[in-house]
């Protein structure tokens, strides 16, 4: 098409340029006619070709709508994986478009996001991020007159100011500062401290008040740790912390014991503890690490929560046969007589362990695994001895080929203590090829620290 135009123009513009030249040129209505022809040759052309450009248009445009549902079918039609909130969960496990996944959160947390989220066309979820949040018992600020207050799971506790008490701090039996209107006692700081001081003589837990006159009105104010006492407004006494404490938040001050002090209170431990450094709680003294024990030269000492425990390890004499100390803790029996059966069935070993726990521990707890080290026999039983004591404490259980573990199966109020024999016996064909008796004594302490 771009040809036949060039040499129509050619054509037209030589005759143009010649009109006096020898050539013959064709009739003006000659040139009319067949410019004509070759404009409808052209818009010929120019229709088919529009219109194939129109129908290649369509096709990429249908191609290419293809090709974009194509990709988002081959692409993964999943969203991304949702973690499960730290403390609640998760229900629901597909993660293709459409499904839906919902969450809950444990007691004593709320959940802030979305409860149930969609996994969208667009591959992604509906909603917000969903987390676990302590709910926050404290947020409405329940602890009252400056008092501290802290969160727990599902409740809070308040740690009151000096002088308030309550589980919200909110009774004003201890007051610090006391308006007394129109006295005549107290004139000036001064004179109020040296006129009350007779009445301090009655101990450290009686101390004059501070007093002061605002407008006519005394205000007197005690030392930290005391308070106005009844009416008399010149003497503070001390607040027993331990008793103001000890309903309802016992424990709360100290682990143990509370003392009084003036003016304050100290922690106390029962013999065998020491009070640990923050001053509330209480830790064992290691009587066999710092000599504070009177165990002899033959004795060993096994420090228990709370004292000490002098232990000696005798062999057992048990009839036909012998035993002979191979270690501080073990006995092993000294070569049978051949032939002699009634030796050959008796333990070929004892051996001897000491724990200490504390009282009330939960229950159901492993105490003590006994373990075959290189087992010859084809069998390996384990079983409790001892009588109905051990059996109501203990269980014996396998816990795999060569090892049975001793159970504590109830707790156990100290101050106690428990013993357990753990038999291992090894077989051979259903023969006997030795027995090995380990001794469990379990001293268990008067209280659970
Ligand atoms: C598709 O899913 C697979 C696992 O199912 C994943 O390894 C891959 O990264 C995903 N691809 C895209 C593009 O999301
Ligand atoms: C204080 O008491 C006296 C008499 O006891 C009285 O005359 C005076 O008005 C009182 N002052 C005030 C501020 O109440
Ligand atoms: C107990 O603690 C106190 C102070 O923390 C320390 O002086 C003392 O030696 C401790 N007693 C024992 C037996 O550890
Ligand atoms: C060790 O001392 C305790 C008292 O602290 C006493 O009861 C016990 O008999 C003493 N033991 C020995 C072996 O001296
Ligand atoms: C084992 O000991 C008992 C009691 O001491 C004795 O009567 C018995 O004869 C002994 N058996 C053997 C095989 O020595
Ligand atoms: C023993 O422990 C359980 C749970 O820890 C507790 O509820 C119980 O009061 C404890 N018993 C004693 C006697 O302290």
């Amino acid at each position: 098409m771009l040809a036949s135009t060039v040499i129509v123009t050619t054509l037209w513009c030589f005759c143009l340029l010649h009109p006096t030249s020898g050539q013959d040129c064709p009739s003006r209505q000659e040139i009319q006619g067949s410019l004509k022809q070759v404009q409808k040759l052209l818009s010929a052309h120019e229709a088919s070709y529009l219109q194939s450009l129109r129908n290649l248009k369509k096709k990429i445009n249908l191609l290419q709508s293809n090709v974009g549902k194509q990709t988002t079918r081959a692409i993964n039609s999943t969203c991304p994986k949702l973690d499960v909130p730290i403390n609640g969960r998760k229900l629901g496990k597909s993660h293709s478009v459409g499904h839906e996944v919902h969450f809950l959160c444990d007691p004593g947390y709320e959940l802030v996001g979305s409860e149930s989220r969609v996994c969208q066309e667009s591959l992604t979820w509906s909603g917000q991020q969903t987390t676990c949040r302590d709910i926050n018992e404290c947020a409405s600020s329940p602890c009252l007159n400056g008092g501290t207050c802290v969160d727990e799971v599902n409740q809070f506790s308040c740690i009151c100011a000096k002088g308030w008490s309550g589980a919200t701090c909110q009774s004003p039996v201890p007051t610090f500062f006391v308006t007394i209107t129109n006295t005549s006692a107290a004139t000036s700081p001064a004179t109020a401290a040296a006129s009350t001081l007779p009445a301090a003589t009655t101990g450290p837990f009686v101390r004059p008040s501070r007093c002061t006159i605002v407008q006519g009105t005394t205000h007197c104010t005690c030392e930290p740790g005391y308070t106005i006492s009844g009416r008399d407004s010149n003497t503070c006494t001390d607040i027993d912390e331990c008793e103001l404490f000890h309903n309802g938040q016992a424990g709360r001050l100290c682990l143990h014991a509370c003392v009084n002090t003036p003016g304050g209170y100290r922690c106390s431990c029962p013999v065998g503890y020491n009070v640990t450094r923050d001053g509330r709680s209480c830790k064992d003294i290691d009587e066999c690490a710092t000599r504070q024990n009177n165990c002899t030269k033959d004795q060993m000492c096994i420090n228990t929560y709370g004292g000490f425990q002098c232990v000696r390890v005798d062999c057992p004499k048990i009839p036909n046969a012998t035993y002979v100390k191979t270690s501080p803790m073990r006995c092993e029996r000294n070569p049978c007589p051949v032939d002699n059966k009634a030796c050959s069935q008796t333990p070929n070993s004892f051996s001897y362990h000491y724990l200490a726990v504390v009282s009330n521990l939960s229950a159901p707890r492993v105490m003590f695994r006994v373990s075959a080290l290189r087992p010859m026999g084809d069998t390996l039983r384990f079983s409790l001895l001892g009588g109905r004591q051990a059996r109501r404490h203990f269980t014996v259980q396998r816990s795999d080929r060569v090892t049975g573990q001793l159970m504590l199966v109830s707790p156990v109020q100290g101050p106690a203590t428990l013993e357990a024999e753990v038999e291992m016996s090894e077989l051979e064909r259903r023969v006997q090829l030795g027995r090995y008796i380990t001794k469990v004594t379990m001293f268990v302490s008067q209280y659970e620290f």
